[in-house]
């Protein structure tokens, strides 16, 4: 017997039951039931109701921006706020919650959003790290439990997935997406909502997710958060917009728009945006949020003349909710009296709003996310920690493992002294990276522990040796000691987590500080030295690289880093993880990416006129799609069902890849195209499919892939995707440069 639900007010009772869409033991709703719900609870409010749910506040437990009401808790009670975000805990919750369903007219419960971009309080590997396993299916179930902590914890709304592409590594939040590629996007924005919603948003095991930031907010002008965005309406469409595609698709019932402007307008005031491309060609019927005090800094873009005018300009684009800037709560009235906005600009807005209230079944039972023994429960549950560990497990890339007297020096099997150095050996807040949110650094294993805990025979000696900006050599001194009175040093250093995120772009990537003279100094002692480069972007390191015998890229990896890098470092696991954004060789590259175009000079090193640099290769230091494995994997041949199909065609293609190493190992086998001859230029090659197989020492696998127009299209001329006939080539391999291949022709 379902239990009775808990309907929010006695007004709202009478009208929900007389609009005949209850039922007795709320059965999942149909659209038809959802919006003549919402119907009838907007037929019962004011304007000033109306617009209080159109107002989201920060709460003053976290604080994610530039600005802060104090008095939000007065806000909700006066019913001029209908969201809050940034407060968490079942405790706190309920008690605001109270306030917004006891002590106002309709009692409309309030939604709960924060930042769990990679966990709430389980904190698993930042996206950029995670993005490296290339485990669509890891990825889901990541976004799957971050959510089950968060609605433990009083939450019902993440602003995630973040879906932008960015191919700058300057821009700090290429942390929080997923690389340059945008089918792996697509894909991972994909599976990232499913985690986050699950199939019924009532399910208090689910909340709401977020696409955002829409839109191409990853690619700023040098890189510089904020910055305009510059591209082409081509490009755009070609090269960006697919992630946030693939996250409406996949059910989205939220998106927050991006702080850059685009063609000139604003995100948050860009109906082309909001309305046109997001509602008219995708069928969006969620809410758009603003993002952070977006909607007032359109008077900064100059656009706005003031507070009203910039309200006007984004409730008319298409924005439904104002985070923060206090501007929707107080401005539309004058506005509705001038002509400027119109009642039916509101209502649309206030409807997508109430809809996803109900869709979270809020209605229904407004506490339904408070229950502190479920809190207490999950929280730090085993099933979280264990997950949190094989995320950062596969998350790891192996980018250089040289031999010593013969052997390969990873993996570290049993030496009798390890020193380990470097400031973020010992480090348990910049584990957890940037837009940690919720994440509590006290349970974070760092890396000294999970060594001690793995090599319990070995003497362990730690020196942090420097800091991350500080000139200050003092530290090397003891650090060296201990390199020359040591079989083998662990060396980790990188960013600290102020380094990457939000507003921390930074003009040179390389290493911070002293950082990479320590270590040249400490390879000079001849002791062969194992760098773990922890950060949350690529950085430049040229020099290093050629230097260091091992290099780990280990990023900002989340509460179980030093167990994951421990369980690396001792080859209990064999590392999978390949990048999903380029390391450049220096900045002046920026941006490097791999599906670049050809141009009519391509690289020609014996041909001074031909597209390259005087002074560094057009080649990244590491590619889109490269890591190594302790084990050895061998291709085949790219086998080709047809030399030649039709449009309706579907092209088999096969390859068999063989472990010939001495471990077993997992493989990131990928699938690229490129479309020889197009009506526009097409890039020299395209990621079009991947699996991730696990493939014993001795064994062979045979994969199979299938390929349809689909898989050639682009963005034509006239903007409509089109696959044109003529000759492509298919390329198959671990990265995105070493790879077999073949040819067909696509005839109409
Ligand atoms: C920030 C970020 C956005 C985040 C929001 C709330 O400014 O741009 O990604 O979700 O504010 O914290």
């Amino acid at each position: 017997m379902k239990k009775p639900i808990h309907i929010v007010s006695a007004t709202i009772v009478t009208v929900l039951l007389l609009s005949g869409c209850v039922t007795e033991n709320g059965d999942r709703q149909t659209d038809m039931q959802l919006d003549r719900k919402v119907d009838s609870v907007l037929l019962l409010m004011t304007l000033d109701e109306k617009l209080g749910q159109l107002t989201l506040y920060t709460s003053d437990w976290d604080v994610t921006g530039p600005t802060i009401r104090p008095d939000y808790m007065d806000d909700i009670r006066s019913g001029k706020c209908g969201n809050i975000f940034n407060a968490h805990t079942v405790a706190y919750n309920k008690k605001l919650q109270r306030i917004a369903v006891e002590e106002t007219r309709l009692g409309i419960p309030l939604m709960f959003g924060y930042d769990v971009i990679h966990g709430h309080k389980t904190i698993f590997p930042i996206p950029l790290a995670e993005a490296c396993s290339w485990n669509l299916g890891l990825m889901k179930k990541s976004a799957k439990l971050a959510a089950k902590e968060a609605a433990a914890s009083g939450l019902n709304w993440t602003f995630a997935p973040m879906v932008d592409i960015s191919r700058d590594p300057r821009w700090g939040r290429v942390s929080e997406g997923n690389g340059e590629d945008t089918y792996l996007g697509a894909c991972i924005s994909e599976v990232r909502v499913h985690g986050f919603q699950g199939r019924d948003l009532s399910d208090p095991y689910t909340i709401a997710a977020c696409i955002k930031h829409f839109a191409a907010y990853g690619a700023p002008v040098a890189g510089r958060d904020y910055n305009t965005v510059e591209m082409s309406e081509i490009s755009l469409r070609q090269d960006y917009l697919l992630p946030y595609q693939k996250g409406i698709e996949a059910g989205a019932v939220t998106a927050m728009a991006s702080f850059n402007d685009l063609f000139g307008v604003p995100a948050t005031a860009s109906k082309y945006l909001m309305t046109d491309i997001l509602r008219d060609e995708w069928g969006f019927e969620g809410f758009v949020v603003s993002d952070y005090d977006g909607i007032d800094q359109l008077r900064d873009h100059g656009v706005a003349e003031d507070k009203q005018h910039a309200g006007e300009l984004a409730l008319t684009a298409g924005i439904d909710m104002d985070m923060q800037s206090a501007i929707f709560v107080d401005f539309p009235a004058l506005s509705l009296e001038e002509g400027k906005v119109s009642m039916d600009d509101i209502n649309a807005a206030v409807k997508r709003v109430l809809r996803v209230k109900f869709q979270l079944g809020l209605f229904d039972d407004p506490y339904r996310y408070f229950d502190e023994s479920r809190e207490a429960e999950i929280v730090f549950s085993e099933e979280l920690m264990d997950h949190a560990l094989q995320s950062a497990l596969e998350s790891v890339v192996l980018l250089k493992n040289e031999a010593e007297n013969g052997r390969k020096i990873l993996p570290l099997t049993a030496p009798k002294k390890i020193a380990l150095i470097g400031p973020l050996a010992d480090n348990q807040l910049d584990m957890l990276g940037s837009w940690h949110a919720a994440g509590d650094h006290t349970r974070v294993v760092t890396l000294l522990e999970g060594l001690q805990k793995k090599y319990t025979s070995t003497e362990i000696s730690y020196a942090r040796g420097c800091d991350f900006y500080a000139e200050e050599r003092s530290g090397f001194s003891r650090a060296l000691h201990l390199a020359k009175t040591s079989d083998v040093v662990i060396l980790a250093i990188g960013e600290n987590q102020e380094h990457s995120g939000e507003a921390a772009s930074r003009s040179n990537i390389d290493i911070p500080g002293i950082q990479e003279e320590l270590a040249l100094a400490l390879i000079e002692t001849g002791t062969p030295v194992i760098v773990v480069i922890m950060a949350e972007r690529p950085l430049t390191f040229p020099v290093l690289n050629e230097k260091a015998s091992a290099i780990l890229y280990a990023w900002h990896l989340g509460t179980r880093a030093g167990d994951a890098l421990a369980d690396v470092l001792s080859g209990a696991c064999n590392p999978s993880g390949k990048l999903v954004m380029s390391i450049p060789e220096n900045t002046g590259q920026i941006p490097v990416y791999y599906n670049s175009k050809s141009t009519g000079r391509p690289d020609d090193p014996s041909n001074k006129y031909t597209s390259k640099y005087l002074d560094v290769s057009n080649n990244p230091l590491y590619p889109f799609g490269y890591g190594l494995s302790y084990t050895i994997f061998e291709y085949g041949e790219v086998r080709l069902s047809d030399a030649i199909i039709g449009m309706n065609d579907t092209l088999e293609v096969s390859i068999s890849v063989k472990n010939t190493g001495d471990y077993d190992g997992e493989e990131v086998v990928q699938l690229y195209v490129r479309d020889m001859v197009g009506s526009l230029t097409r890039p020299v090659k395209e990621l079009r499919a991947f699996k991730k197989i696990s493939v014993p020492r001795g064994e062979e696998h045979k994969l199979h892939f299938s390929l349809t127009r689909e898989d050639l299209k682009f963005v034509g001329g006239d903007l409509e995707y089109i696959a044109e006939p003529g000759d492509f080539k298919v390329f198959i391999g671990p990265d995105s440069e070493n790879l077999k291949e073949a040819g067909f022709t696509l005839k109409n």
